[in-house]
């Protein structure tokens, strides 16, 4: 008889035993597919993420650009040279974050088309010679509009500054 309910009672917790293990493991199995479907979330939440990255450094870059010209213009290389940081941060961002648009890798794009026309403005506005600048600043010019072309973006053009946007901002040199 005491035998029989111990044989019971082992059967009983084998049974549980089981029947624990194999709750554990669809849990497990749900908990996976939880996970899948958070990556998954993710995944597709940071390709969303990079095209509101884009506009965004490309619009910063527009602000950027244009106060530059007019740094440049009054011949104010600290604060072309400010500017011309800026910028270059901005692409640096932009090639980090690999972003794709519509299928084309606009970060490969920008390191591959900036960085002699950049290099170029960067080094007229070390040397502060105005008609440098102005050579200088329109070749990088070409280079947004052309990246805008290549990118499906032939739309939107930059063109010379014609009058200050800032007006709350005075481009002169301070003396
Ligand atoms: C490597 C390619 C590339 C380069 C270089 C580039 N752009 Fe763009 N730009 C784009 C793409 C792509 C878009 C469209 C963004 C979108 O789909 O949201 C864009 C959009 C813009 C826009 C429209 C967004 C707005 O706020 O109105 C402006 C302005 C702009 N770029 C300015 C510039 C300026 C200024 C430069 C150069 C200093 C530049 N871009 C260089 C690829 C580029």
């Amino acid at each position: 008889m005491n035998k029989n309910i111990a044989l019971i009672i082992s059967i009983l917790a084998f049974g549980i035993a089981v029947f624990s293990q194999v709750r554990l493991s669809s849990l497990s199995a749900e908990n996976q597919e939880l996970k899948k479907q958070l990556t998954d979330m993710n995944s597709s939440g940071e390709e969303e993420e990079g095209e509101y990255e884009l506009a965004v450094v490309m619009s910063r870059m527009q602000i950027y650009f244009h106060k530059l010209w007019f740094a440049g213009k009054n011949e104010n290389w600290e604060l072309a040279n400010f500017y011309t940081h800026e910028l270059e941060e901005s692409i640096e961002e932009l090639i980090e974050h690999n972003v794709e648009d519509d299928g084309v890798n606009v970060s490969n794009l920008a390191k591959i088309m900036t960085e002699t026309p950049f290099h170029n403005l960067e080094k007229s506005v070390k040397a502060g010679v105005l008609a440098d600048f102005e050579t200088s600043y329109q070749n990088m010019m070409q280079t947004c509009n052309q990246c805008h072309q290549a990118s499906g973006h032939g739309f939107i053009q930059l063109q010379i500054p014609q009058n200050v946007a800032f007006d709350n901002q005075i481009f002169e040199k301070k003396n």
